[in-house]
């Protein structure tokens, strides 16, 4: 059985959802959630399903990036994980800590990569008129947002999207997409999922 940390920064419903499907025949379970944000909504509902979590602020170490990692290192190495999802955590890691977890982190971005790495993915669509829209999953390199794809899901782009409904639609996606991209990397498959 695989052991799974998540790393979140709001709410974690994508966390919820790669959590919820981590049951029965699944070959990875959860081991820890941690939050560079001790306020982030879902270390309380990794909690209440009885998941380890941990916090490290990152506002304690300003301008500090190394000393942050080497503060978020301690209970995530302490957990033991064989994979880490990357799912809505905000904060860029470095080339160190990216190589610690070579190979075995996972992170979902709201685009269609190579469309968009970095942020404002949604209206960017939107102000470039992009007909389709989505979510990927790769594997994380030191390079931003740009390690090998493991799955996309698309969804239109309508005339009348905002950012907000253009948003909600892809996230709807992304609670499909990174729970099966889990489920089949756990398993040792690398084939891209497609949505
Ligand atoms: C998701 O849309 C995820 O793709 C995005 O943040 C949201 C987190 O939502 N991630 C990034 O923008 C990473 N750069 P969640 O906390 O409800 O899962």
């Amino acid at each position: 059985m695989k052991r799974v940390a998540i790393l979140i920064s709001g709410g974690g419903s994508n966390m919820l959802r790669l959590v919820e499907d981590m049951t029965g025949d699944h070959p990875a379970r959860p081991v820890l959630v941690a939050s560079n944000d001790p306020q982030a909504a879902g270390l309380g509902r990794a909690a209440s399903l009885g998941i380890a979590t941990a916090a490290v602020d990152h506002r304690d170490f300003p301008r500090d990036r190394a000393g942050f990692e080497a503060a978020l290192l301690q209970p995530l190495l302490a957990a033991r994980p064989d994979i880490i999802c990357l799912a809505g955590f905000m904060r860029i890691l470095t080339p160190d800590f990216v190589q610690r977890f070579a190979g075995r982190m996972l992170n979902i971005h709201p685009s269609l990569l190579p469309k968009y790495p970095g942020l404002n993915t949604h209206a960017r669509a939107i102000a470039a008129g992009d007909a389709q829209a989505g979510a990927t999953v790769h594997q994380v390199t030191s390079d931003l947002d740009s390690g090998p794809i493991l799955g996309q899901a698309r969804v239109p782009v309508h005339p009348d999207d905002t950012v907000q409904t253009l948003a909600a639609r892809v996230l709807v996606q992304e609670h499909r997409l990174y729970p099966a991209v889990l489920r089949r990397f756990a398993a040792g498959d690398r084939t891209p999922v497609l949505l």
